[in-house]
């Protein structure tokens, strides 16, 4: 079987991205890195991607207005046209309506700066300092409609320090991303990982990471 086509989105600095394009250069990853799109033109991610040789495509939400449903039209048409079978959200900073997200139910994965489902939503760091927590690390997940609340796929852990701030914390849980997400990318494109055989909950599933 040939490996999968995937499409990474991003919105911002693209580390994650950069974590599944290297990864995929191994002969026996499944997985192929076909596409990179930002929904922001600026998006330092894009020409990462471009020195990976990695063909991008920039849908710019703004140009859209208010019609996130034409965003997300114009998004899958070119997830399409490049016969994406799979797609990673990477610091993609746009939730997608229900439309989009059935359309690629059980392609499709997050990964979210915190151990799901603790922290979902925006500034994990600095709430999990706030709540004082001694474990705090990164999850990903099945993308579902509700946000942040899909099944997981990955997800390992780092010890909060007394001394941590949410700038040591951060790089700590980016270097778990970075090992995590080609983990759970490889499963999911070798089908050990299914949203089928999920509850549609963050339930840690069988050969979690
Ligand atoms: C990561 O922390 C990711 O978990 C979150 O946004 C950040 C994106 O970083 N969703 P990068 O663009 O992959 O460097």
């Amino acid at each position: 079987m040939g490996k999968k086509r995937v499409a990474v989105l991003i919105s911002g600095r693209g580390s994650n991205m950069t974590a599944l394009i290297e990864a995929a250069r191994a002969e026996d990853y499944p997985a192929e890195i076909a596409l990179v799109v930002s929904n922001r033109p600026e998006a330092a991610g894009l020409s990462r991607a471009r020195e990976a040789g990695v063909a991008t495509a920039i849908v710019d939400h703004r140009s859209f207005g208010e019609d996130r449903e034409a965003f997300e039209r114009a998004l899958d048409a070119e997830l399409r046209a490049q016969r994406i079978d799979l797609v990673c959200l990477a610091g993609f900073m746009r939730l997608l309506t229900p439309w989009f997200v059935t359309r690629w139910s059980g392609r499709m994965l997050n990964i979210h700066p915190a151990l799901l489902p603790q922290f979902k939503g925006l500034d994990t760091h600095r709430r999990a300092l706030e709540a004082g927590v001694k474990e705090h690390g990164a999850t990903v997940h099945f993308v579902v409609p509700e946000m942040d609340a899909g099944p997981i796929v990955a997800q390992d852990s780092v010890a909060v320090r007394e001394d941590d701030t949410e700038a040591t914390l951060a790089a700590r849980v980016l270097e778990v991303e970075h090992r995590i997400y080609p983990q759970a990318l490889r499963a999911l494109a070798e089908g050990r990982a299914s949203l089928a055989s999920s509850s549609n909950e963050n339930v840690p599933r069988e050969g979690s990471a």
